[in-house]
């Protein structure tokens, strides 16, 4: 009997349901092991929608894309910010910024969208670019040498260079004398530092996120706290060219919200990681699978090439002050490739809505479902990203499969025949779809102009295998590799392309 305690019966109209040999966990267990291995033998059994207890979660997967949008359209059964704020809430510790709750009037989907997209892009990729340049050359982060190899982990490198850069990008640096020495350490000790910190917090993030309290992990809770602490209204107020999206947010923190301090700065944490921890890794995969694929190495550098020469550009490392404007980068069809083909090899974001009472959810064949108040709907995209039928070969990695027969973007996948208007989805979907991803792709695209132009690299192992994805983040975006693969680097010596 205890085993039945808690279960759901499916009912007349419902989709099938799974509900696991375990209390509470459910099909926890199996799911996490390898999401998509258990999403496909089930939908192979029930077919195009089941439900799966998880966690003491009822969860509706659906798995047919030309059904993805009955979910996606933001239709007045669906309630997206339930579980977008919670999880935020669960992870981060500020007050709920969900109006409902009181705390806050700030809109912050509107927040996003103006201070991170639009007019908003061309500084943020201009200081991204130059604080790219400072790491990679200026600064002693990489010191890399004309003459000698330098030997790196490609992750390690990747963290290195993007978090420092992105991390000043968005929240600027202090106020002095940049030249000054002991200011200039100061500066890299509290990168240093948040990097940390960051690493620390990071690793327990899917913990949080399944609901466990963050005071189990005493190390973890401490990084999120000494990056709090950095965040402060009075610390980020002794900070220059903070980004619109920080300054804007401490505007808004102290004029339409109720937080206290350490609520408001926390908030600023939560910005720091969906900043860096997607696009870590995501900058990991496109490196790599660059360096690892002749083909892709040479048609990048051939692009790269052409840009900085059409702008007339000259690299020179003793001056590293390149910079490509957003209609530049714009261009670079086969860097956006490598990227996408990348990014459709890593991710695995769980695209989640919340029911917001009973209701019937359409399906494309002409099915109906019951679906229960507080039930979740999630969509899982590697399913359409490892989809034989969309994708030949889904398992490799072939750096100009997002490239049409004129070398440009391809927008048009099929299945059986019938175009998908949904066929790639690392950045969710909807309204929840990530505000910060065409700031995402300029920032990774700006890093391999940068590495391709500044330095020769090669694998130590060409023929090393593909690292295992990290299913621990499964659910949660970009995975990160099991372990890191090393490469080397050094200065070109002469900066012409070949
Ligand atoms: C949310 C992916 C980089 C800011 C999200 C979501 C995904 C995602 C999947 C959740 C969408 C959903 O729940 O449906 C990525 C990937 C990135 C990346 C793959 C890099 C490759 C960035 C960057 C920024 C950013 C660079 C900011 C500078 C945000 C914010 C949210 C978000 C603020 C929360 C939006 C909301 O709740 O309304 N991202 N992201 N992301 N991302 Fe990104």
């Amino acid at each position: 009997l205890w085993l039945a305690v808690g279960t759901r019966q499916r009912q007349h109209g419902e989709p099938a349901v799974e509900n696991g040999f375990i209390p509470y966990l459910g099909c926890a267990l199996q799911f996490g092991a390898n999401p998509l291995q258990f999403l496909r033998s089930r939908q192979r059994k029930y077919g195009h929608i089941f439900t799966c207890k998880i966690a003491g979660q009822y969860i509706h997967f659906l798995c047919d894309p030309f059904s993805y949008h009955s979910v996606i359209r933001q239709g007045r059964h669906l309630d997206w910010r339930k579980f977008h704020f919670a999880t935020s809430v669960k992870a981060f510790g500020h007050d709920s910024f969900d109006p409902r709750h009181g705390y806050t009037t700030e809109n912050l989907h509107q927040t996003f969208l103006k201070t991170l997209q639009g007019e908003a892009l061309p500084s943020l990729i201009e200081t991204m670019m130059g604080h790219l340049q400072d790491v990679m050359l200026r600064s002693d982060t990489l010191r890399p040498s004309k003459d000698q190899w330098e030997v790196d982990g490609i992750f390690a490198f990747c963290y290195k260079v993007m978090f420092e850069s992105g991390y000043l990008t968005l929240f600027g640096k202090e106020f002095g004398d940049d030249k000054c020495q002991a200011r200039q350490a100061a500066q890299k000790a509290l990168v240093l530092n948040a990097l940390e910190n960051f690493k620390e917090f990071d690793k327990i993030f899917p913990a949080l996120v399944a609901g466990l309290p963050i005071h189990v992990f005493k190390s973890a809770y401490s990084a999120r706290e000494n990056l709090a602490r950095t965040m402060h209204a009075e610390n980020l107020s002794k900070r220059k060219n903070v980004s619109d999206l920080i300054s804007m947010r401490m505007i808004l923190n102290d004029s339409l919200s109720t937080f206290n301090d350490l609520s408001k700065a926390r908030t600023h944490v939560a910005l720091l990681w969906a900043s860096q921890a997607n696009t870590l890794p995501a900058t990991f995969w496109s490196l790599f699978y660059m360096i690892r694929s002749p083909d892709a190495m040479k048609a990048a550098r051939k692009e790269v090439q052409q840009v900085l020469q059409d702008c007339g550009l000259m690299v020179d490392p003793s001056d590293p002050t390149l910079n490509l404007t957003r209609d530049r980068l714009d261009n670079m069809p086969v860097l956006d490739s490598i990227i996408k083909e990348s990014m459709r090899l890593s991710s695995a974001s769980m695209n989640v809505r919340v029911a917001k009472e009973d209701f019937l959810l359409h399906l494309d064949n002409q099915e109906s479902y019951h679906i229960r108040k507080d039930d979740v709907i999630a969509l899982y995209p590697p399913m359409l990203h490892y989809d034989p039928e969309i994708y030949e070969d889904p398992y490799e990695y072939k750096f100009d499969r997002f490239l049409d027969d004129k070398g440009q973007e391809k927008t048009t996948f099929y299945r059986h025949g019938r175009r998908l208007r949904y066929f790639y989805m690392p950045f969710g979907s909807g309204v929840t779809k990530c505000p910060g991803r065409f700031f995402a792709v300029y920032e990774i695209k700006q890093f391999l102009t940068l590495v391709l132009s500044y330095f020769d690299m090669e694998l130590l192992d060409p023929a090393v295998k593909v690292p295992p994805l990290d299913q621990s983040r499964a659910g949660l975006g970009i995975l990160q590799p099991s372990y890191d693969v090393d490469f080397r680097y050094k200065l070109k010596s002469s900066f012409k392309f070949d």
